[in-house]
Protein backbone atom coordinates (compact mmCIF):
# COMPACT_ATOMS: atom_id res chain seq x y z
CA UNK A 1 0.00 0.00 0.00
CA UNK A 2 1.34 3.41 -0.84
CA UNK A 3 1.28 6.32 2.13
CA UNK A 4 -1.84 7.86 2.03
CA UNK A 5 -1.23 11.38 -0.19
CA UNK A 6 -1.76 14.19 2.88
CA UNK A 7 -3.13 17.55 2.32
CA UNK A 8 -6.79 19.31 1.65
CA UNK A 9 -6.75 19.11 -2.05
CA UNK A 10 -6.23 14.90 -1.47
CA UNK A 11 -8.95 15.02 0.51
CA UNK A 12 -11.27 16.50 -0.75
CA UNK A 13 -10.20 14.75 -4.80
CA UNK A 14 -8.90 11.53 -3.57
CA UNK A 15 -6.95 10.05 -6.48
CA UNK A 16 -8.62 7.38 -8.90
CA UNK A 17 -8.05 4.04 -9.68
CA UNK A 18 -6.63 5.38 -12.82
CA UNK A 19 -4.59 8.59 -12.20
CA UNK A 20 -5.92 11.79 -13.58
CA UNK A 21 -8.44 14.33 -12.91
CA UNK A 22 -11.26 12.47 -13.90
CA UNK A 23 -11.12 9.57 -11.50
CA UNK A 24 -10.46 12.03 -8.55
CA UNK A 25 -13.83 14.28 -9.64
CA UNK A 26 -15.35 11.08 -9.36
CA UNK A 27 -14.39 10.01 -5.77
CA UNK A 28 -14.96 13.66 -4.58
CA UNK A 29 -18.56 13.49 -6.14
CA UNK A 30 -19.26 10.29 -4.69
CA UNK A 31 -17.95 11.27 -0.90
CA UNK A 32 -18.98 14.69 -0.95
CA UNK A 33 -21.90 15.67 -3.03
CA UNK A 34 -23.57 16.83 0.18
CA UNK A 35 -21.45 19.19 0.92
CA UNK A 36 -21.69 20.33 -2.56
CA UNK A 37 -25.06 20.24 -2.95
CA UNK A 38 -24.87 22.80 0.35
CA UNK A 39 -22.75 25.12 -0.75
CA UNK A 40 -24.13 25.90 -4.17
CA UNK A 41 -26.91 26.07 -2.03
CA UNK A 42 -25.86 28.89 0.43
CA UNK A 43 -24.19 30.69 -3.13
CA UNK A 44 -27.71 30.29 -4.70
CA UNK A 45 -29.12 32.14 -1.37
CA UNK A 46 -26.79 34.43 -1.49
CA UNK A 47 -27.31 35.78 -4.65
CA UNK A 48 -31.39 35.42 -4.80
CA UNK A 49 -31.78 36.28 -1.30
CA UNK A 50 -30.47 39.97 -1.89
CA UNK A 51 -32.23 39.96 -5.29
CA UNK A 52 -36.07 38.98 -3.62
CA UNK A 53 -35.24 41.15 -0.32
CA UNK A 54 -33.27 44.22 -2.16
CA UNK A 55 -32.92 44.34 -5.60
CA UNK A 56 -36.49 44.18 -6.39
CA UNK A 57 -37.62 46.26 -3.71
CA UNK A 58 -35.10 49.22 -4.56
CA UNK A 59 -36.40 48.52 -8.51
CA UNK A 60 -39.94 48.97 -7.03
CA UNK A 61 -38.90 51.85 -5.15
CA UNK A 62 -36.82 53.35 -7.92
CA UNK A 63 -39.56 53.10 -10.12
CA UNK A 64 -42.25 54.71 -8.44
CA UNK A 65 -39.65 57.29 -7.63
CA UNK A 66 -39.66 57.36 -11.42
CA UNK A 67 -42.80 57.44 -12.29
CA UNK A 68 -44.33 61.09 -12.84
CA UNK A 69 -48.12 62.31 -11.23
CA UNK A 70 -50.00 65.17 -13.12
CA UNK A 71 -53.29 66.47 -11.84
CA UNK A 72 -55.60 66.59 -15.17
CA UNK A 73 -58.93 67.89 -13.25
CA UNK A 74 -59.57 69.13 -9.70
CA UNK A 75 -63.45 69.59 -8.91
CA UNK A 76 -64.67 70.94 -5.57
CA UNK A 77 -68.56 70.79 -4.74
CA UNK A 78 -70.58 70.76 -1.99
CA UNK A 79 -68.22 72.94 0.37
CA UNK A 80 -68.67 73.27 3.80
CA UNK A 81 -66.73 75.31 6.27
CA UNK A 82 -64.74 72.30 7.65
CA UNK A 83 -65.07 70.12 4.65
CA UNK A 84 -66.07 69.33 0.73
CA UNK A 85 -66.57 66.69 -1.74
CA UNK A 86 -63.68 66.44 -3.97
CA UNK A 87 -63.06 64.70 -7.67
CA UNK A 88 -59.62 64.67 -8.33
CA UNK A 89 -58.62 63.19 -11.57
CA UNK A 90 -55.01 62.09 -12.08
CA UNK A 91 -52.44 60.69 -14.74
CA UNK A 92 -49.35 58.55 -13.41
CA UNK A 93 -47.05 58.35 -15.75
CA UNK A 94 -44.14 55.31 -15.46
CA UNK A 95 -41.33 53.94 -17.60
CA UNK A 96 -41.34 50.58 -15.90
CA UNK A 97 -41.69 47.25 -17.66
CA UNK A 98 -43.37 46.01 -14.25
CA UNK A 99 -46.74 46.66 -14.17
CA UNK A 100 -47.80 46.04 -10.83
CA UNK A 101 -50.85 46.45 -8.56
CA UNK A 102 -51.15 49.51 -5.87
CA UNK A 103 -53.04 48.42 -3.04
CA UNK A 104 -55.12 51.02 -2.20
CA UNK A 105 -53.85 53.78 0.11
CA UNK A 106 -54.50 57.14 2.56
CA UNK A 107 -52.36 59.51 0.92
CA UNK A 108 -51.90 63.58 2.39
CA UNK A 109 -51.99 66.71 0.64
CA UNK A 110 -49.06 69.10 1.83
CA UNK A 111 -47.52 72.97 0.79
CA UNK A 112 -43.59 72.25 0.61
CA UNK A 113 -42.31 71.52 4.46
CA UNK A 114 -45.69 71.64 5.67
CA UNK A 115 -47.89 69.71 7.45
CA UNK A 116 -50.81 67.65 5.08
CA UNK A 117 -54.21 70.16 5.24
CA UNK A 118 -55.98 66.79 3.56
CA UNK A 119 -56.09 63.43 3.37
CA UNK A 120 -57.37 61.53 0.66
CA UNK A 121 -58.28 58.07 -0.23
CA UNK A 122 -56.14 56.52 -3.33
CA UNK A 123 -57.89 53.82 -4.79
CA UNK A 124 -55.99 50.51 -5.57
CA UNK A 125 -54.58 50.83 -9.22
CA UNK A 126 -52.89 48.75 -12.13
CA UNK A 127 -49.57 50.86 -12.56
CA UNK A 128 -49.76 50.90 -16.84
CA UNK A 129 -47.70 52.98 -18.52
CA UNK A 130 -50.29 55.42 -18.24
CA UNK A 131 -52.69 55.12 -15.68
CA UNK A 132 -56.14 57.49 -14.59
CA UNK A 133 -56.34 57.94 -11.03
CA UNK A 134 -59.54 59.14 -9.86
CA UNK A 135 -60.04 60.50 -6.27
CA UNK A 136 -64.24 60.89 -5.69
CA UNK A 137 -65.10 61.65 -2.03
CA UNK A 138 -66.03 63.92 0.50
CA UNK A 139 -63.35 65.50 2.79
CA UNK A 140 -63.30 67.23 6.06
CA UNK A 141 -59.78 68.96 6.14
CA UNK A 142 -56.94 67.82 8.71
CA UNK A 143 -56.31 71.47 9.32
CA UNK A 144 -58.51 74.33 8.31
CA UNK A 145 -55.50 76.73 9.10
CA UNK A 146 -53.30 74.98 6.29
CA UNK A 147 -56.30 74.83 3.93
CA UNK A 148 -56.57 78.32 4.54
CA UNK A 149 -52.91 78.73 3.18
CA UNK A 150 -53.02 76.17 0.68
CA UNK A 151 -56.20 78.31 -0.80
CA UNK A 152 -53.98 81.71 -0.42
CA UNK A 153 -51.70 80.22 -2.98
CA UNK A 154 -53.87 78.54 -5.21
CA UNK A 155 -55.11 82.02 -5.79
CA UNK A 156 -51.94 83.88 -5.67
CA UNK A 157 -50.06 81.36 -7.77
CA UNK A 158 -48.87 81.07 -11.44
CA UNK A 159 -47.92 77.65 -10.69
CA UNK A 160 -47.53 76.32 -7.54
CA UNK A 161 -46.32 72.62 -5.89
CA UNK A 162 -47.96 70.39 -3.69
CA UNK A 163 -46.99 67.45 -2.33
CA UNK A 164 -48.82 63.96 -2.33
CA UNK A 165 -47.50 61.20 0.04
CA UNK A 166 -49.01 57.60 1.18
CA UNK A 167 -47.14 53.93 1.88
CA UNK A 168 -48.36 51.32 -0.23
CA UNK A 169 -47.45 47.97 -1.04
CA UNK A 170 -46.95 46.51 -4.96
CA UNK A 171 -47.78 43.31 -6.12
CA UNK A 172 -46.34 41.82 -8.77
CA UNK A 173 -47.40 38.31 -10.12
CA UNK A 174 -45.30 35.75 -8.62
CA UNK A 175 -43.83 37.92 -6.19
CA UNK A 176 -44.68 38.63 -2.40
CA UNK A 177 -45.93 42.30 -1.96
CA UNK A 178 -43.45 44.68 -1.55
CA UNK A 179 -43.88 48.20 0.93
CA UNK A 180 -43.47 51.43 -1.09
CA UNK A 181 -43.14 55.22 -0.47
CA UNK A 182 -45.47 56.89 -2.82
CA UNK A 183 -44.14 60.24 -2.73
CA UNK A 184 -45.44 62.71 -5.87
CA UNK A 185 -44.25 66.75 -6.06
CA UNK A 186 -47.83 67.80 -8.26
CA UNK A 187 -46.88 71.22 -10.00
CA UNK A 188 -50.04 72.80 -11.06
CA UNK A 189 -51.07 75.73 -12.62
CA UNK A 190 -53.19 78.45 -9.99
CA UNK A 191 -55.43 80.91 -10.74
CA UNK A 192 -52.89 83.85 -11.06
CA UNK A 193 -54.92 86.16 -9.45
CA UNK A 194 -57.50 86.10 -11.20
CA UNK A 195 -55.58 88.36 -13.73
CA UNK A 196 -57.32 89.45 -17.00
CA UNK A 197 -60.94 89.70 -14.73
CA UNK A 198 -63.28 92.07 -16.43
CA UNK A 199 -66.66 93.31 -16.55
CA UNK A 200 -68.81 93.32 -19.71
CA UNK A 201 -72.56 93.84 -20.27
CA UNK A 202 -72.89 96.89 -17.46
CA UNK A 203 -76.28 98.06 -17.04
CA UNK A 204 -77.88 100.52 -15.12
CA UNK A 205 -81.20 99.23 -13.55
CA UNK A 206 -84.34 101.72 -13.44
CA UNK A 207 -85.99 99.96 -10.93
CA UNK A 208 -83.39 98.02 -8.04
CA UNK A 209 -83.32 94.14 -7.72
CA UNK A 210 -85.19 93.28 -4.23
CA UNK A 211 -81.85 93.25 -2.68
CA UNK A 212 -81.10 96.56 -3.63
CA UNK A 213 -79.18 95.74 -6.28
CA UNK A 214 -79.17 98.57 -9.00
CA UNK A 215 -76.73 97.32 -11.49
CA UNK A 216 -75.92 94.19 -13.51
CA UNK A 217 -73.41 92.75 -16.15
CA UNK A 218 -71.36 89.80 -16.06
CA UNK A 219 -67.89 89.17 -14.50
CA UNK A 220 -65.61 87.03 -17.51
CA UNK A 221 -62.71 85.62 -15.60
CA UNK A 222 -60.14 83.45 -17.60
CA UNK A 223 -59.20 80.50 -15.04
CA UNK A 224 -55.83 78.77 -16.47
CA UNK A 225 -56.02 76.33 -14.05
CA UNK A 226 -57.91 72.71 -13.96
CA UNK A 227 -59.61 73.63 -11.43
CA UNK A 228 -63.46 73.67 -10.58
CA UNK A 229 -64.47 75.77 -7.81
CA UNK A 230 -67.75 76.04 -6.00
CA UNK A 231 -67.41 79.42 -4.67
CA UNK A 232 -70.98 79.90 -2.98
CA UNK A 233 -72.58 83.02 -3.17
CA UNK A 234 -69.64 85.55 -3.25
CA UNK A 235 -69.39 89.02 -2.52
CA UNK A 236 -66.67 91.52 -3.62
CA UNK A 237 -66.21 95.23 -2.36
CA UNK A 238 -65.80 97.96 -5.19
CA UNK A 239 -63.53 101.22 -4.96
CA UNK A 240 -62.22 103.40 -6.97
CA UNK A 241 -59.19 105.65 -5.22
CA UNK A 242 -59.43 103.55 -2.18
CA UNK A 243 -63.38 105.11 -1.95
CA UNK A 244 -65.67 102.42 -1.16
CA UNK A 245 -68.52 102.70 -4.31
CA UNK A 246 -70.38 99.75 -3.98
CA UNK A 247 -70.54 95.66 -3.65
CA UNK A 248 -71.50 93.35 -6.00
CA UNK A 249 -72.40 89.72 -5.61
CA UNK A 250 -72.01 86.80 -7.79
CA UNK A 251 -74.41 84.28 -7.00
CA UNK A 252 -73.94 80.52 -6.69
CA UNK A 253 -70.28 81.27 -8.01
CA UNK A 254 -68.61 78.26 -10.01
CA UNK A 255 -65.31 78.81 -11.61
CA UNK A 256 -64.59 76.16 -14.12
CA UNK A 257 -61.33 75.98 -16.18
CA UNK A 258 -61.09 78.51 -18.62
CA UNK A 259 -63.24 81.27 -19.41
CA UNK A 260 -65.91 82.07 -17.32
CA UNK A 261 -68.97 84.60 -17.90
CA UNK A 262 -70.29 84.81 -14.53
CA UNK A 263 -73.78 86.92 -13.84
CA UNK A 264 -72.84 89.83 -11.39
CA UNK A 265 -75.51 92.41 -9.57
CA UNK A 266 -74.10 95.20 -8.20
CA UNK A 267 -74.96 97.67 -5.53
CA UNK A 268 -73.27 100.79 -6.08
CA UNK A 269 -73.53 104.47 -4.68
CA UNK A 270 -74.58 106.20 -8.23
CA UNK A 271 -74.10 109.22 -7.31
CA UNK A 272 -70.50 108.80 -5.80
CA UNK A 273 -70.11 107.32 -9.28
CA UNK A 274 -71.69 110.18 -11.29
CA UNK A 275 -69.88 112.50 -9.00
CA UNK A 276 -66.17 111.06 -10.07
CA UNK A 277 -67.63 110.87 -14.18
CA UNK A 278 -67.88 114.75 -13.58
CA UNK A 279 -65.17 115.64 -12.06
CA UNK A 280 -61.73 113.51 -12.28
CA UNK A 281 -62.88 110.53 -14.91
CA UNK A 282 -64.75 112.54 -17.31
CA UNK A 283 -63.53 109.79 -19.83
CA UNK A 284 -66.09 107.53 -18.11
CA UNK A 285 -63.21 105.04 -17.26
CA UNK A 286 -63.14 104.14 -13.81
CA UNK A 287 -59.79 102.88 -12.47
CA UNK A 288 -62.19 99.92 -10.08
CA UNK A 289 -60.25 97.98 -7.30
CA UNK A 290 -62.31 94.49 -6.67
CA UNK A 291 -61.47 93.07 -3.56
CA UNK A 292 -63.43 89.97 -2.58
CA UNK A 293 -65.56 89.97 0.31
CA UNK A 294 -67.47 87.07 1.46
CA UNK A 295 -67.93 83.13 0.18
CA UNK A 296 -71.34 82.03 1.58
CA UNK A 297 -73.13 78.49 1.14
CA UNK A 298 -76.22 78.15 2.95
CA UNK A 299 -75.47 80.63 5.62
CA UNK A 300 -72.19 79.98 6.17
CA UNK A 301 -68.66 81.35 5.48
CA UNK A 302 -66.21 79.39 3.71
CA UNK A 303 -63.20 81.21 5.44
CA UNK A 304 -60.69 79.14 3.50
CA UNK A 305 -62.16 80.88 0.31
CA UNK A 306 -62.65 84.37 1.95
CA UNK A 307 -59.03 84.64 3.16
CA UNK A 308 -58.03 84.14 -0.13
CA UNK A 309 -60.15 86.58 -2.20
CA UNK A 310 -59.54 89.29 1.06
CA UNK A 311 -56.23 89.02 -0.27
CA UNK A 312 -56.53 89.36 -3.85
CA UNK A 313 -57.23 93.02 -5.10
CA UNK A 314 -58.10 93.07 -8.75
CA UNK A 315 -57.44 96.40 -10.41
CA UNK A 316 -59.59 97.12 -14.35
CA UNK A 317 -60.61 100.07 -16.06
CA UNK A 318 -64.29 100.08 -16.21
CA UNK A 319 -65.73 102.32 -19.10
CA UNK A 320 -69.62 102.88 -16.74
CA UNK A 321 -70.15 105.07 -20.57
CA UNK A 322 -72.04 102.76 -22.44
CA UNK A 323 -74.17 101.95 -19.08
CA UNK A 324 -74.62 105.71 -18.53
CA UNK A 325 -75.46 106.59 -22.30
CA UNK A 326 -78.13 103.95 -22.09
CA UNK A 327 -79.79 105.35 -19.61
CA UNK A 328 -79.60 108.60 -21.92
CA UNK A 329 -76.73 110.25 -19.32
CA UNK A 330 -74.09 111.79 -21.60
CA UNK A 331 -70.92 112.08 -19.04
CA UNK A 332 -69.16 114.99 -20.78
CA UNK A 333 -71.78 117.03 -21.06
CA UNK A 334 -72.82 116.75 -17.23
CA UNK A 335 -70.72 119.45 -16.58
CA UNK A 336 -68.38 120.32 -14.29
CA UNK A 337 -65.86 121.82 -15.68
CA UNK A 338 -63.56 121.71 -18.58
C1 LIG B 1 -36.90 57.24 -3.69
O1 LIG B 1 -37.01 58.60 -3.37
C2 LIG B 1 -36.71 58.91 -2.02
C3 LIG B 1 -36.94 60.40 -1.83
O2 LIG B 1 -38.30 60.71 -2.09
C4 LIG B 1 -35.27 58.55 -1.72
O3 LIG B 1 -35.04 58.79 -0.35
C5 LIG B 1 -35.04 57.06 -2.01
O4 LIG B 1 -33.69 56.77 -1.85
C6 LIG B 1 -35.46 56.75 -3.44
N1 LIG B 1 -35.37 55.31 -3.62
C7 LIG B 1 -34.92 54.75 -4.72
C8 LIG B 1 -34.83 53.29 -4.72
O5 LIG B 1 -34.61 55.41 -5.72
C1 LIG C 1 -63.23 94.46 -20.82
O1 LIG C 1 -64.52 94.42 -21.38
C2 LIG C 1 -64.87 95.59 -22.09
C3 LIG C 1 -66.32 95.51 -22.46
O2 LIG C 1 -66.59 94.30 -23.14
C4 LIG C 1 -63.94 95.73 -23.32
O3 LIG C 1 -64.24 96.88 -24.02
C5 LIG C 1 -62.51 95.79 -22.80
O4 LIG C 1 -61.62 95.81 -23.89
C6 LIG C 1 -62.20 94.61 -21.93
N1 LIG C 1 -60.90 94.81 -21.32
C7 LIG C 1 -59.96 93.90 -21.38
C8 LIG C 1 -58.68 94.25 -20.71
O5 LIG C 1 -60.12 92.85 -21.97
C1 LIG D 1 -74.22 87.88 -19.49
O1 LIG D 1 -73.80 86.98 -20.53
C2 LIG D 1 -74.83 86.08 -20.90
C3 LIG D 1 -74.21 85.10 -21.87
O2 LIG D 1 -73.34 85.73 -22.73
C4 LIG D 1 -75.99 86.84 -21.50
O3 LIG D 1 -77.03 85.95 -21.86
C5 LIG D 1 -76.51 87.83 -20.46
O4 LIG D 1 -77.52 88.63 -21.04
C6 LIG D 1 -75.37 88.71 -19.98
N1 LIG D 1 -75.83 89.55 -18.89
C7 LIG D 1 -76.18 90.81 -19.04
C8 LIG D 1 -76.58 91.55 -17.80
O5 LIG D 1 -76.16 91.35 -20.13
C1 LIG E 1 -73.49 107.55 -1.40
O1 LIG E 1 -72.29 108.19 -0.99
C2 LIG E 1 -72.51 109.49 -0.43
C3 LIG E 1 -71.16 110.10 -0.12
O2 LIG E 1 -70.23 109.72 -1.04
C4 LIG E 1 -73.35 109.36 0.83
O3 LIG E 1 -73.62 110.61 1.33
C5 LIG E 1 -74.65 108.65 0.49
O4 LIG E 1 -75.38 108.39 1.68
C6 LIG E 1 -74.38 107.32 -0.20
N1 LIG E 1 -75.62 106.75 -0.64
C7 LIG E 1 -75.98 105.53 -0.32
C8 LIG E 1 -77.28 105.03 -0.89
O5 LIG E 1 -75.28 104.80 0.39
C1 LIG F 1 -65.73 95.22 2.44
O1 LIG F 1 -66.48 96.33 2.83
C2 LIG F 1 -67.10 96.18 4.11
C3 LIG F 1 -67.97 97.38 4.35
O2 LIG F 1 -67.31 98.56 3.99
C4 LIG F 1 -66.00 96.05 5.16
O3 LIG F 1 -66.58 95.83 6.42
C5 LIG F 1 -65.14 94.87 4.82
O4 LIG F 1 -64.04 94.76 5.71
C6 LIG F 1 -64.60 95.00 3.41
N1 LIG F 1 -63.89 93.79 3.10
C7 LIG F 1 -62.64 93.78 2.65
C8 LIG F 1 -62.03 92.44 2.37
O5 LIG F 1 -62.00 94.78 2.46
C1 LIG G 1 -68.84 91.48 3.60
O1 LIG G 1 -68.41 90.50 4.55
C2 LIG G 1 -68.95 90.71 5.84
C3 LIG G 1 -68.29 89.75 6.79
O2 LIG G 1 -68.12 88.52 6.20
C4 LIG G 1 -70.46 90.53 5.78
O3 LIG G 1 -71.01 90.76 7.05
C5 LIG G 1 -71.02 91.50 4.78
O4 LIG G 1 -72.40 91.27 4.62
C6 LIG G 1 -70.34 91.36 3.44
N1 LIG G 1 -70.76 92.37 2.50
C7 LIG G 1 -71.65 92.10 1.58
C8 LIG G 1 -71.98 93.21 0.64
O5 LIG G 1 -72.15 91.00 1.46
C1 LIG H 1 -77.21 82.35 -2.40
O1 LIG H 1 -78.16 83.32 -1.97
C2 LIG H 1 -79.46 83.06 -2.42
C3 LIG H 1 -80.31 84.25 -1.96
O2 LIG H 1 -80.08 84.53 -0.61
C4 LIG H 1 -79.97 81.76 -1.87
O3 LIG H 1 -81.25 81.46 -2.34
C5 LIG H 1 -79.02 80.66 -2.32
O4 LIG H 1 -79.40 79.42 -1.75
C6 LIG H 1 -77.61 80.98 -1.89
N1 LIG H 1 -76.71 80.00 -2.44
C7 LIG H 1 -75.99 79.20 -1.66
C8 LIG H 1 -75.07 78.24 -2.36
O5 LIG H 1 -76.00 79.25 -0.44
Amino acid sequence: MPPRKRGVMNTLYPPGEKPGAAGRMKNHCRRFWWCDLLVIAIIALVIVLPVIFVAIPKKAQHDINASTLEVTSQEITDPSPDGLHLKLVSLAKSGSDFHPTLDAFSASLALEGKDPFLYLNVPETKAEAETTITVDQDIKFESLDRFVEYNKVVMGSETFDVYLSGKTKVHQSGLKAISVDYNKKITMKGLNKLQGLNITDLKILDKPLSDGSNMVGNVTIDNPSVMTLTLGNVTMNLSVDSNPIGTSLLPDMVLKPGQNTIPMQSNVNQSTVLTMVVSKYQNAILPLEIVGNSSVVGGQHLTYFESAIKENTIKLDLNVGPALAALGINPSSLGGGS
